[in-house]
């Protein structure tokens, strides 16, 4: 049988890096396939996209041009464009790009290999960007492990509706995958050595995943379900949100030491003006007090978060609210941007007066000020003994191992490679921004 070969690009959250290696497991499954690492030899180009921001969803028009090109030397070359612009934009896409063959959602994914069939009998435009629901998950495969901590998708979808968000219109409604599917998909890549998990999804701590016997798992209970099995040692989860962050989740962090004394929480603004605007439904209080709560918990506990600046009718005044509390949480490690306006939301409707410099400033601000509070919680680490999962050797010095600190710092030590795959202490002594460099303990 004559092979093809596949190149694949993907772009966005770590939602679509898992879609991304479902579609190759699947297409790998079937022997007619391999995945290259260049898209001059390719015969199907497949681009996963991401439509989060405005920048991220022109640069695929940008690449598909590119390829345009490689079509135009060999015409038999098939393009598929799925994720998140391909379910925002459907047909549009075909419109201004006529040389894509198939348009895939992201809940349509696994119907992949038989649109590829498809267009390879017909050379025929296939569309599917419906919402068939969990369906995908049915055809994931058994699991592989890739490296030593491993991404577990556990519920898709948001209905959340944040005024400035087209994730609801583009991965649709929450729903959680069956709490067994989850534990199942864990426990094998626990026998093939994974030691870190980090649970997936745009909402985590909305989780109700439907149980064997007909009841609900909270995401409470399903933390501790997967800290019960042999082999995890480390837990995390991304991305949970303020709302639904009910006390039985801060529990865990109380009984439940295998998961990681860092916490990716969202707040988006530090105004309830902006926040009320952005339809967030919860008060900078109502953070405070979960993160007061958390605290308590876990003392040692570190909290990064999102941040989106300029936002319509951000004023200095709201402006200055949110660098007072990124100071007053002492947020490590955020991710900011600048609002960015999606068609279809409800705040592409509001009147977006500020200039694009002033919002510049705005984000160098925050974003200077969120570096030097990294900076700080690095500081602290020096000559602390932490545990580190090594996940290899150094790219810059063989003789170097890597791996992260609960708190997601990188650490380079020497060691012995027969230490990668397993929890080591290691003393910090040297302090970077985002890097740390120890010795064995
Ligand atoms: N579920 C997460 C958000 C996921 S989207 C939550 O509860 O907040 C990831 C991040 O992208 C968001 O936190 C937000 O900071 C950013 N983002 C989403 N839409 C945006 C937009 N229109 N402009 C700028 N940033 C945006
Ligand atoms: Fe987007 Fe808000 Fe959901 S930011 S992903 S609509 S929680």
């Amino acid at each position: 049988m004559h092979t093809k070969n596949i190149y694949i690009k993907t772009w966005g959250c770590q939602m679509n890096e898992y879609d991304s290696s479902m579609i190759v497991t699947l297409l790998q499954k079937k022997n007619k396939y391999l995945f290259t690492k260049s898209a001059e030899n390719a015969d199907i180009l497949i681009l996963n996209t991401c439509s989060i921001r405005e920048k991220a969803q022109e640069k695929v028009f940008h690449q598909l041009g590119r390829w345009k090109k490689l079509k135009n030397n060999n015409p038999q070359v098939i393009i598929a464009v799925g994720g998140c612009v391909a379910t925002q934009e459907g047909k549009e896409i075909f419109k201004r790009a006529n040389y894509v063959d198939i348009i895939f959602g992201t809940q349509t994914l696994h119907r992949l290999p038989n649109m590829i069939s498809e267009v390879e009998k017909k050379r025929k435009l296939s569309i599917d960007i419906s919402f068939p629901k969990l369906e995908k998950f049915k055809y994931s495969l058994e699991p592989k492990k890739k490296g030593y901590t491993a991404d577990i998708s556990i519920m898709e979808g948001c209905n959340k509706y944040c005024s400035f968000c087209v994730v609801p219109y583009t991965r649709g409604n929450e729903i959680s995958r069956p709490c067994d599917d989850v534990l199942f998909e864990i426990s094998i890549l626990a026998k093939q050595g994974v030691r870190e998990i980090n649970l997936l999804g745009q909402n985590v701590n909305a989780y109700q995943g439907p149980t064997f016997n007909g009841k609900i798992c909270y995401f409470s209970e399903l933390i501790r379900l997967v800290a019960e099995i042999d082999g995890i040692d480390r837990i995390r989860f991304t991305t949970s949100n303020p709302l639904e962050f009910t006390d039985d989740i801060i529990e865990v962090y109380q009984d439940t030491p295998k998961l990681a004394s860092f916490l990716h929480l969202p707040v988006q603004s530090g105004s309830n003006k902006i926040l009320n605007l952005m339809k967030r439904s919860y008060t900078i209080e109502d953070y405070q007090s979960i993160v007061k709560k958390l605290i308590i918990a876990r003392p040692n506990i570190q909290i990064s978060s999102d941040f989106i600046v300029g936002f319509p009718g951000e004023s200095e005044i709201d402006f200055q609210q949110t660098m007072s509390f990124i100071k007053n949480i002492n947020f490590d490690m955020s991710f900011s941007f600048i609002y960015s306006n999606r068609p279809g939301t409800p705040a592409s409707q509001m009147e977006d007066y500020l200039d694009i410099k002033e919002k510049k400033r705005r984000l160098y601000l925050l974003q200077n000020l969120i570096n030097i509070q990294t900076m700080l919680w690095s500081r602290k680490m020096f000559g602390s003994v932490q545990s580190i999962l090594v996940e290899g050797v150094s790219d810059k010095n063989i003789m170097h191992l890597y791996g992260r600190t609960e708190n997601n710092r990188i650490v380079t030590f020497e060691g012995s490679p027969k230490m990668i795959g397993e929890f080591v202490d290691v003393k910090i002594e040297k302090i970077h921004t985002h890097s740390l460099k120890g010795k064995l303990f």
